[in-house]
This record gives C-alpha cells, structure tokens and sequence, in this order.
C-alpha cells in the first residue's frame, strides 16, 4: 500500500493551475478588501482613522506603481477625481523616479504593489517621501518593505498570490483604490452620491457571475485561437486599463504580441493594424452611464469591423447595439461605471490562462518572469 501525495497538486486545491486558482478566489479576495471598510452607508476604512490631513490641503495626487499595478492605478486616477475631487496622475515608478517630479508636501503619493518589494516601486516612494509628499501604499502582503516606507498603508487582503501573472489581487487593489476614491471624497466632503457605496457589495457575487457564465465559452474561444499570432485590446474611460490588463496578461502567459490601446486612439494609427482576421477584443462601456463614450465605441467597432477585424466584444446583459458588429459577445452583469473594470477583466484573465493551456505552456511560470521584481 502507497500513498501518492503531491505538496505543489494539494497547495492549488484540486486547480490545475495558482493562477486558475487565484483567477476563481475572486470574489472572496474582493469580499475581503471591502470586509470592515463599510459603516453605516459610508466608506471608513479604519487603518486612516485619524489620518484625514492625508487627504485635506492637497491639490495633487500622483499615484506609481509598475506592469498590472499601473493599471488599476488608471483605474484609481478616474474615481479619485471623480468622488474626491483632486487632479490625480498615474506614473510607472521607473519613470517618475528618473525625473524631477514638481512633488511637495501638497502631494500625495499613492503606491500600489501586491508584494510590497518591488524595487522601483519602492524606490518611487523613499523618493517621494525625500521630497515631502504624503505617501500611502496599497500592498497586499502585511508587513512587507513598500507599506512600512509610507505614512498609511491600505492592504487588500487578497490572500496570497502564487502565480507570476496577477489576477486576484488586480481586482483587489481597484476595490482598495474605490474605497479609498470613496474614502477621500467622504473626508474631502466632496462626494454626496451614495449609490457607488450601496454598490460595493454587490460586486463579489457579480464576479461570481462572470466566473460562472462566461468560464465555458471564453476557455472555448481560447482554444480555437490557439494558433493566434496577435490580439488587440481596446477600451475607453476605464475600460481603457483594462484593454492594457488584458494585452498584459496575453503577453505574460501565452507568449502572443497583443496590445491595449485607447479607443480613441485607432485613427492615430493603430487602425493600420487591422487587416482581415485580426483579432480584437473591444471592452464596451454600459450605455446607461454615458451615451456618448458608448456610441464613440461603438463606432469604434464598425471601424475596424469593416475592415475585417474579428470583433470579441466584452459588454453588458442587454446591450444590444454592439450584436450587428460582434463576432463574439462576452457578457458581464450590470453595473456602475466604476465598477464595471473588475467585471470586463475577469474573462480576460480567463482567454490568456486558456490560450497559455492550449498552447502547452506552464501558466503559473511564464518565461523570463519573476512574481516579485527586487531588483532596479
Ligand atoms: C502582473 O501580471 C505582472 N507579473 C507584473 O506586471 C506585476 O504586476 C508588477 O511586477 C508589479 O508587481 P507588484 O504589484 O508586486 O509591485
């Protein structure tokens, strides 16, 4: 008699991959960075409690963070200066530490990084602090360097993330960064709409839905494009990170070139790209929050259409506009503008790990990739 025990098989809890399995614990891991940040309708997240100048007497935030982190900064850029009011700029950390930055005790620095060790992020920080600004990090992991160089720490408390290529705690750090945007407009009195607040938690079993509905047929639609040489990814407002995340991801895991652009940005050139074939995902903003950015993507889409592209859209339950135009419908549940990232990057996630699988390769250790980037 023998027993036959796997550590690694055991750790991914019956997944076949970290990744799969991060990719599936998203809900829970965005249930837990809203647990105990919600009291009586508003958004207080207790580790700020009597940190509120952070917020006040700042005309500036600057938020630096590197690779997916960067775009859930975008993310965070647009609900900041929405619910709190305060012009917001997203830096790579690289970048903004090779400069000189106009920073000042008027700034405030936010950094994000799942592991808290990235070197450049890091660095970002000490710089920013050498130079008087406020800094908060947005960290996943307790105690690590990133979150103890800054004034306040915001932790997402995404679990541990084992996959080089970062999923669920993408979708954490956005849920952090609308907490916070919530968070500041609250302290800033900036922000008298309660409907983002009721929405946050919704958004777990949202997630769920996605995971459930649209697992299936993506993972199909991975399959098929297997011998794919290149995908685009366009988006608009916040579906524009997300169009970033998504080329991110492919490239990550599945070796493919992909790229993310502005919607708007096709007729500056990248619509030179298409040609009879192409593959391009299009995330759909919903119609109910701007009628206007969604008929300016939709005519993005008959653009490329036209000329041959093979269009995958990710759009909302109901929207029916994009169907005449679409070779693929991915559909995500109803929700706020500034909600609807977490949901659109879901089946992204889920066609780079099944195109990676299809392909053979190991999606939890893609080439070349370290899950904690410590060196400059
Ligand atoms: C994500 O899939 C990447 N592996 C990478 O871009 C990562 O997000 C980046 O290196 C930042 O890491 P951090 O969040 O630990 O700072």
């Amino acid at each position: 008699f023998e027993v036959s025990w796997d550590a690694a098989a055991a750790e991914k809890g019956g997944w076949s991959s970290f990744m799969a399995k991060e990719v599936a614990e998203q809900p829970e891991a965005v249930a837990n960075t809203i647990r105990g940040r919600v009291r009586d309708g508003a958004v207080v997240i207790p580790e700020l409690d009597g940190l509120d100048e952070l917020f006040i007497g700042i005309n500036r935030v600057i938020i630096t963070a590197c690779g997916t982190a960067s775009y859930a900064a975008l993310v965070g850029k647009y609900a900041i200066e929405q619910w709190a009011r305060v012009a917001t700029d997203v830096e790579l950390a690289h970048e903004f530490r090779y400069r000189d930055p106009v920073i000042g005790d008027d700034t405030l620095v936010i950094s994000i990084s799942q592991s808290g060790e990235t070197m450049d992020t890091l660095m970002a920080v000490k710089y920013a602090r050498e130079r008087g600004a406020r800094t908060l990090s947005i960290c996943n992991t307790q105690g690590a360097t990133i979150p103890r160089e800054s004034d306040a720490v915001v932790y997402t408390h995404a679990g541990p993330e084992v996959a080089v290529a970062s999923t669920k705690a993408f979708s954490a750090q956005i849920t952090a960064l609308l907490l916070l945007g919530l968070h500041m407009g609250r302290v800033r009195s900036t922000l008298t709409d309660t409907t983002a607040v009721e929405e946050l938690s919704t958004l777990p079993e949202k997630i769920a839905q996605v995971l459930a509905e649209e697992n299936e047929h993506v993972s199909q639609l991975a399959g098929w494009m297997a011998d794919t040489r290149s995908v685009l990814f366009l988006g608009r407002h916040v579906g524009y990170p997300i169009a970033l995340e998504g080329a991110l991801k492919l490239k990550e895991i599945s070796y493919i070139h992909a790229e993310g652009f502005a919607a708007g940005e096709l007729k500056h050139g990248p619509i030179a790209l298409i040609e009879p074939g192409q593959p391009v995902f299009v995330i759909v903003p919903s119609p109910r929050h701007s009628a206007l950015i969604h008929s300016k993507v939709v005519s993005n889409i008959q653009e490329i259409r036209a000329r041959g592209a093979r269009v995958i859209v990710v759009a909302e339950e109901g929207d029916a506009a994009v169907l005449p135009f679409a070779d693929e419908v991915i559909r995500i549940p109803l929700a706020g503008a500034m909600f609807e990232p977490v949901l659109a990057v879901v089946p992204l996630q889920i066609f780079a790990m099944a195109l990676a699988t299809a392909k053979g390769l190991d999606v939890d250790q893609p080439r070349n990739l370290a899950k904690s980037v410590t060196v400059e």
